[in-house]
């Protein structure tokens, strides 16, 4: 039977409000289409009592503070952006193995997000967690940073969470979103992991190495806006490689592209890009960022790959 967007949001909306009869609600925004979706169903089901919160971890994009806002005034919910950039660089400095880093972003997330429910004097947090990401940390695939299977010590006890997309596939979101009149661009957009670029650059993290992938993010998402992919982006390995940079050995830095297709993110196809496409996009590449020396482009289906790197 085909999806019902009306009948979700009626149920969804009731929902919340059963879940949080009285007292504040915090709706924790990424950016992304699920959180946005999560932020207007908390808007309906609690008016004034719900307050739209985003975390600048340090690790988003650029203008994805402003891309959320935006589409969140357009409905006429008002977002909160909390600057944490050096609270969770302060955290992750040196963790460079993929599980240990997503573990402590994860912690550090829900550790920040009780201190704004206490400030705000809220009881429940709302989060746009969906099927896919408690599908793959209950199988030990990696922890998704929106999974709260978290101790007291990290999530107190007298805090609610509160999760009406738990049940849902990305088409599904999208199709609630569509629903709720969030901008086209809005609904289709593609996802970007909670962890944002903490987990695509490999190893451990530094401002001067995420900044340097948030430029070459910008440059890969600008060239593959038109394509067909459910996700287009870069990585930075941990690892070198000798180059040349005007006549000279440049022992350079290594950027991945992953440009994929895939329906709900369960699994994935590398996208097979016209040969003009990926020489124009490694030309730019490598001619607005002199730090690096290659650029590699990843064949790999989800199985047995994932779709992020780490
Ligand atoms: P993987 O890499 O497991 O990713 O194939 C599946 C989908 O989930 C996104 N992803 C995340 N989303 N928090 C999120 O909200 C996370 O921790 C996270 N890790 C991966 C990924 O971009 C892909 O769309």
């Amino acid at each position: 039977m085909a999806f019902a967007a009306k009948e979700f949001v009626e149920r969804a909306v009731a929902e919340l409000r059963a879940g949080l009869p009285a007292g504040r609600a915090v709706v924790a925004c990424s950016g992304g289409v699920d959180s946005t979706v999560c932020a207007v169903l908390a808007h309906r089901a609690f008016g004034e009592r719900a307050c739209a919160v985003f975390l600048d971890t340090g690790f988003m994009r650029e203008g994805e503070a402003e891309a959320v806002r935006d589409a969140l005034a357009g409905l006429g919910i008002p977002l909160e952006v909390v600057p944490v950039a050096h609270r969770f660089f302060r955290d992750l400095a040196g963790i460079a193995d993929p599980e240990a880093k997503r573990r402590q972003f994860r912690a550090t997330f829900y550790a920040v997000l009780a201190e704004v429910l206490r400030a705000k004097g809220a009881q429940a947090l709302v989060q746009g967690t969906i099927a896919a990401d408690v599908r793959e940390t209950q199988a030990a695939v990696k922890t998704h940073h929106n999974v709260l299977d978290l101790g007291p010590e990290v999530w107190p006890r007298d805090l609610l969470v509160l999760e009406p997309l738990r049940a849902l596939l990305k088409p599904e979101v999208r199709e609630v979103a569509r629903y709720l009149g969030l901008p086209e661009g809005f609904v289709r957009r593609r996802p970007f992991p909670g962890p944002g670029l903490a987990v695509r650059v490999v190893g451990a993290v530094t401002p001067a190495r995420v900044e340097l992938l948030r430029r070459a993010t910008r440059i890969v998402e600008e060239e593959t806006a038109d394509l067909p992919a459910f996700q287009a982006f870069p990585i930075l390995l941990a690892e070198r490689a000798t180059g040349l940079r005007e006549g000279t050995r440049h022992y350079g830095e290594v950027l991945v592209l992953r440009v994929v297709g895939s329906a709900d993110a369960l699994a994935a196809e590398p996208l097979a890009l016209p040969w003009e496409r990926l020489q124009a996009l490694v030309a730019r590449l490598l001619g607005e960022l002199p730090a690096l020396s290659r650029v590699l482009y990843d064949l790999t289906p989800k199985p047995p790959a994932t779709i992020e790197w780490e």
